[in-house]
This record gives C-alpha cells, structure tokens and sequence, in this order.
C-alpha cells in the first residue's frame, strides 16, 4: 500500500501517521521530519535549509525529490510507504508519479481557523517525534509515551504560521485536485476528534 497523506500545517498528518504505522506496518516518511533531524545535526543539508524552514516557505524542490527518492529506494519500502508532508506542490507530485505513484491520497480536511491554535499549542517529542497538544497534556515538559524532552518547533510561532497556510494554499492545495483527477483521493473530516479521524481513514484504507 502507497499512501500520501495530504493536509494543512496542523491538519493532523503527524498524529494520524504515527497510527497507520502502527496499524498497517508502513514505513512513516515525513520530510519535515527528515530536515528537522538534520538541522538537528548540523549536517551540511541542515544548514542549507534551516532558514527556509524557519520561515515557513519550502525548501528547494530538487533536494527534497532526491531526498525522497532515497528514502523509498530502501528495503523496508518494498511493501509500501506512508509519506507525510511530501508532496507538496505539483512538481513534487509529479516526480513520485514518475518514480513510485501513490495508490491512495487520504486528504486531511481541516478548518482553517483551527490551524494556529493547534500549532501554536503543540509540543514535539524530541526522541519518538509524537506530537502533542497543550490542551490534552497540559504544560508537562516529559512525553508522555516515551519520557523524554518535550519541545516547540522553531516554526511553531503565530507569525510563520500564517505564512506556513499561505504557502499550503498557494502550493499544496492544488494537490487535491490534481489526484482527484487520478481518482486517487479521498476525503476525511480533521475536525473531529484524533480516534475519529482515525476510525475514518481506517475505513478508507478498507
Ligand atoms: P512539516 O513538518 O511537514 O510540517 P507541516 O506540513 O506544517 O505540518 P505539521 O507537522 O505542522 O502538522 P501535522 O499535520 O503533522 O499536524 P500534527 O499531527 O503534528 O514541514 C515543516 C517544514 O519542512 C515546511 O514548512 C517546509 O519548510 C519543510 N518541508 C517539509 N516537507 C517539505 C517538502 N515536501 N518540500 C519542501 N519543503 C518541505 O498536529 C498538530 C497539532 O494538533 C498537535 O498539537 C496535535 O496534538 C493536534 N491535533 C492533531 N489532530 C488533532 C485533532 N483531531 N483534534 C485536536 N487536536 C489535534
Ligand atoms: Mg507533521
């Protein structure tokens, strides 16, 4: 099974991602994870990106292919994957059509009024990457799942959300009807509470 999942920063791509893993036994492959770990180390990639992440906009389209292309090159990609956060404008889409298309696009639906209220309160584990709201945990700085340091993303702040939803706007939406044209998409309610996104999107996955 080759899943996208598609959605507006904080429709809950992380949280229904982590799980379908658990459920389906895919590879969980988010980009923004990826650069993340690598700003994290300081790797010659993390440097080149951090300031477009930190700002909200995208980072350049050919890094972020290759980087994609590697990852489902691996063994554990044989059976299927799960991308999270790729891709994220039609170039991108495009790329993996050619590579290794999709079977299905589980598009997060989501309120745009919600977004900054979940990003702004969210707190990101930083070992197993589960992510978390302050209305759910409170201002606890331990994960709950794994016991390790909780933190807030360098673009999890008012301002670079704002930019973050222009961007999905601009760039990413047209995603959905692009692979509606594929008949590859469907639907789910991101508004509703996180077992009942995820009870809709098992039904889709049948
Ligand atoms: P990325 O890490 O992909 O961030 P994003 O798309 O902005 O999405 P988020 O991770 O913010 O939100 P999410 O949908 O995962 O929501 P979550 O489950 O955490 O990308 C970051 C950056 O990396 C980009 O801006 C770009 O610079 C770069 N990048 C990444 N991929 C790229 C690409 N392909 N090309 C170029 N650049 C790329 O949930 C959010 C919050 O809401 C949490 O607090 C959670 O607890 C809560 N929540 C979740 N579900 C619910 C619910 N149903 N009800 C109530 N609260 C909920
Ligand atoms: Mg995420």
């Amino acid at each position: 099974m080759k899943i996208i999942l598609l959605g507006a920063p904080g429709s809950g791509k992380g949280t229904q991602a982590s799980l379908i893993t658990e459920k389906y036994n895919l590879p969980h492959i988010s980009t923004g994870e990826i650069f993340r770990e690598n700003i994290k180390n300081q790797t010659p990639l993390g440097v080149k990106v951090k300031e477009v992440m930190d700002s909200g906009n995208l980072c350049p389209d050919d890094l972020t292919i290759e980087i994609v292309k590697d990852r489902l090159s691996k063994e554990d990609c044989k059976g299927g994957y799960m991308l999270d956060g790729f891709p994220r404008n039609l170039t991108q889409a495009k790329a993996l059509d050619e590579f290794l298309a999709p079977d299905i696009v589980i598009n997060i639906d989501v309120d745009i009024k919600k977004i900054e209220h979940r990003i702004v309160g969210r707190r990101s584990c930083s070992k197993c990457k589960g992510s978390f709201h302050t209305d759910f945990i409170g201002n606890t700085e331990i994960c709950p799942d794994c016991g390790a340091k909780l933190v807030i993303r360098k673009d999890d702040n008012a301002q670079t959300v704002r930019e973050r939803i222009n961007v999905y706007q601009n760039q990413t939406s047209p995603l959905i009807d692009y692979y509606t044209a594929q008949n590859k998409l469907c639907s789910v309610n991101g508004n509703q509470e996180i077992d009942d996104v995820f009870s809709e999107i098992v039904k889709v996955l049948g």
